[in-house]
């Protein structure tokens, strides 16, 4: 540590706090200091951090008046007052009428003041009091616990003396008149460094702590000096206000295909199974349209088909149409087709861009960064709602090469920079291919989508066309977890505060 440097680095409250530091407690340091309780630790917490003064906790008994004291500071102790009625009066309902105390006070003082043999008491029918020798002391001093309740509160047990420590403890054993409570304390305690650093000497001179547009003007600053930041200390971390660490990547992977010359496609949450499986010739049997695999809507159950591309889809699906294809060669069902379900996947909203573009449009690039939903069971692998990066490049001119090239571009500004496809098989696509990039932490190939090139059976029903479209759909979550060394996909979603506000700001 740069003794000089540490010292002449400190703040106008930690000059003003460090040379007293000596053991003592905040509140005794603000009034040794003249400063505000919250500035001394605020002073103390800075100093901690420069590790020039270590806090000491330490807990504390503290005693201060609760109800009955407070009332009796203002009224008297009820013996005092028992004491002064029984000079005119003897019959104790008497003395209690004229003290004003209640029926558990006098049961109280008869207690003490036979104690301190200050009356002896008669009964007769009723009780009848009458005063000793020893209450004209009593009336006359004032008693240990008067004193007590005299003091300024709260005050720390360890700083009573004897005499007040009993009256405590007297003042104890009675109803609501003090309260002992144990706090923590803290005192502060200088370190070596602190020593040294006040050994160097610290000046009360008054520094300049920035420069403001009035110091330029006055030129004041031409004779003082500016206190030197330390950039170094470790100050306490202060969480701003910021997006979820999610959507801060997903907006990010937004803005990498925008700047890629991509829209953006949106569309709806629920679905025909038509647009979301159909039109994407996917058979009217495929096991991914079970319920065990796709979340249907119950009401309303069905949505609406558009009429001139549901009777070419059918087609294609009976008999493949003009496509070339023979089909699936089975009847086609328009129940199936209309039922209503939660998107399956974001290539649905590829299937629609398709159908409302026309030959002038092309060349056309499009994607989205939305949410999906399968029947899943959850676990640290799979959610049941998720989010898709998807994407299309419609051009007549576009090949296998190209989609590789723009997964390879997508993947590198997303920190991957190895890509390998390999054959697959989706319905909707032809060639087909899955995505793998490598993970260097974990010395291994992970697979993150499926991609490939529409087919005409997809192309022509939705565009009236052929034209080669390059498609792609991406699990998000998979690609992230990695940058947030968060390994159960749960984690992602679990939004915890303590991992909202630490984890660590997407930055690619
Ligand atoms: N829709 C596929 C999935 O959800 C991904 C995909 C998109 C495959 C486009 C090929 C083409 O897994």
């Amino acid at each position: 540590m740069d003794v000089a440097k540490v010292a002449s680095a400190l703040h106008p409250l930690e000059r003003k706090v460090l040379p007293e530091i000596n053991g003592l407690g905040v509140s005794q340091l603000a009034r040794q200091t003249g400063l505000k309780e919250i500035e001394v630790m605020r002073a103390l917490q800075w100093l901690k951090n420069k590790q020039l003064v270590s806090i000491i906790e330490k807990k504390e008994a503290v005693v201060e008046l609760d109800s009955n004291g407070e009332k009796y500071l203002k009224e008297g102790l009820p013996e005092k007052r028992f004491l002064k009625a029984a000079l005119s009066s003897h019959s104790v309902s008497e003395i209690r009428e004229k003290a004003g105390l209640s029926e558990e006070e006098v049961n109280v003082c008869l207690g003490i003041l036979r104690k301190k043999a200050a009356i002896s008491i008669t009964k007769n029918k009723e009780l009848f009091i009458s005063l000793t020798d020893n209450s004209k002391r009593l009336l006359e001093k004032e008693s240990l616990e008067e004193k007590f309740i005299h003091k300024k509160f709260p005050v720390k047990t360890s700083e009573l003396a004897e005499e007040e420590r009993f009256a405590l403890e007297e003042l104890r054993k009675r109803k609501n008149i003090v309260n002992v409570a144990v706090v923590n304390e803290q005192r502060a305690e200088l370190t070596k460094s602190g020593k040294l650093v006040l050994a160097e000497g610290i000046k009360q001179e008054s520094l300049l702590e920035g420069l403001t547009p009035e110091l330029l003007k006055s030129r004041g600053w031409r004779n003082k000096r500016f206190r030197p930041y330390d950039v170094n200390t470790d100050v306490p971390d202060v969480y701003g206000g910021k997006r979820h660490f999610v959507n801060q990547a997903v907006d990010y992977m937004k803005s990498v295909w925008l700047d890629l010359g991509f829209k953006e496609m949106r569309g709806s949450i629920v679905q025909t199974a038509f647009w979301d499986m159909d039109s994407l010739f996917v058979p009217q049997d495929h096991p991914a349209r079970d319920m065990q695999d796709t979340l249907y809507i119950k009401e309303p159950r069905h949505g609406k088909l558009p009429a001139r591309i549901y009777e070419v889809v059918k087609a294609t699906h009976e008999n493949g149409w003009t496509t070339g294809s023979k089909g699936w060669r089975y009847a086609f069902s328009k129940e199936l087709a209309k039922e209503n379900l939660l998107r399956t996947h974001t290539t649905v909203l590829s299937a629609r861009t398709l159908a409302s573009l026309k030959k002038e449009d092309l060349p056309a690039k499009f994607f989205s960064v939305k949410k999906v939903f399968r029947n899943e069971t959850l676990s640290w692998k799979h959610l049941f709602e998720f989010v898709q990066v998807e994407g299309i490049v419609v051009d007549p001119d576009a090949n296998l090469k190209h989609l590789k090239g723009y997964l390879a571009e997508f993947f590198r500004k997303m920190g991957f920079d190895k890509v390998r496809i390999r054959p697959a098989y989706f319905p909707y696509t032809e060639p087909s291919a899955e995505i793998e990039v490598f993970v260097p932490e974990k010395n291994s190939w992970i697979e993150l989508g499926g991609s490939g090139i529409f087919r005409p059976e997809v192309t022509k029903p939705l565009m009236g066309f052929e034209v080669p479209v390059l498609a792609w759909g991406l699990g998000m979550e998979r690609m992230i977890m990695q940058y947030y060394s968060i390994k159960d996909i749960r984690e992602l979603y679990r939004n915890d505060l303590t991992q909202l506000k630490e984890a660590k700001v997407w930055m690619r």
